[in-house]
Parts: structure tokens; C-alpha cells; sequence
């Protein structure tokens, strides 16, 4: 049995491998599908979460690595049914195209929110949306 506390809510799953990739508990044990898959080698940031308040790249990071520690997925940005301003912000402005690479890009800049101006973030966005990406954080950093 393995517990991981995830949106400050404990969950004791069962993992196959100790080294088995933290987004595939995430998402396949524990069902929160937010948190996407990309590249799968740390590249893409699309499966970014928040380890201590640091975003980490979770297609790479087993599952042991994350015990005791408090995780935040994109689930837990608005756990308590109000919208993070990022969110907000990333609403008004229409920042997503496909929508792939958001909750990534979400969780990387809310790193160092308030703050930030997206310049740090080494997400991709396929589509391309970067600017709207910066100027949404610009605007959250106001609301
Ligand atoms: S899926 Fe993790 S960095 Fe791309
Ligand atoms: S919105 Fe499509 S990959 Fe970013």
C-alpha cells in the first residue's frame, strides 16, 4: 500500500512498481485526469504538477519519490468550487487552442503565483498560444 496525498486528500493505492511513473497512479489508480501525457521523457511539461509547492514533470517521477510529500494536481486548483484568478484569467483571454498542454502550463505558472510573468515556464505548447499564456498571468497577477 502506497499513500500519497494528493489536493490534501490521503489516498492509500495500490501500485504494481514503487518505480512506476507518478502520472500513472495519478491518473490511472487514482482517476484524476487532468494531468496529461505527453512526451513522456520530461520535455513537454504537460503532465505538470506541484511537489511542495515545486512544479515537477510527473511522466518521470516514480511514485515512491512522491511519498510524504504534498502533491497538487489541476483538480486541486479550484478544489473548493472558486476559480484560481490563473484560471479566470486564462478564461477571459481565451488562452486555450486544443487545450492539451493547459493544465500543465496552469500548474508551471502556478509556481510562482502570485508573480510571474510566464518568461520561466519551458512548457510546449503545440499550438502555440505562448503569448496568451503570458499575458493570462500578467492579467491573474491583477485580479
Ligand atoms: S509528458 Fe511529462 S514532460 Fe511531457
Ligand atoms: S493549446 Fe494545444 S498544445 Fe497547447
Amino acid at each position: 500500500m502506497t499513500t500519497l496525498n494528493i489536493n490534501g486528500v490521503v489516498h492509500n493505492v495500490t501500485v504494481p512498481d514503487p518505480n512506476m511513473p507518478l502520472l500513472w497512479v495519478i491518473r490511472d489508480i487514482v482517476g484524476l485526469t487532468g494531468t496529461k501525457y505527453g512526451c513522456g521523457i520530461e520535455v513537454c511539461g504537460a503532465c505538470t504538477v506541484l511537489i511542495d509547492g515545486s512544479a515537477e514533470r510527473s511522466c518521470n517521477m516514480s511514485v515512491s519519490e512522491a511519498v510524504g510529500r504534498k502533491i497538487t494536481t489541476i483538480e486541486g486548483v479550484s478544489a473548493d468550487g472558486v476559480s484560481h484568478p490563473l484560471q479566470k484569467a486564462w478564461i477571459q483571454l481565451q488562452v486555450p487552442q486544443c487545450g492539451y498542454c493547459q493544465s500543465g502550463m496552469i500548474m508551471a505558472a502556478l509556481e510562482n503565483f502570485p508573480g510571474g510573468d510566464g518568461s520561466g515556464i519551458s512548457n510546449v505548447c503545440v499550438c502555440g498560444t505562448y503569448q496568451r499564456i503570458k499575458a493570462a498571468i500578467v492579467l491573474a497577477n491583477t485580479l
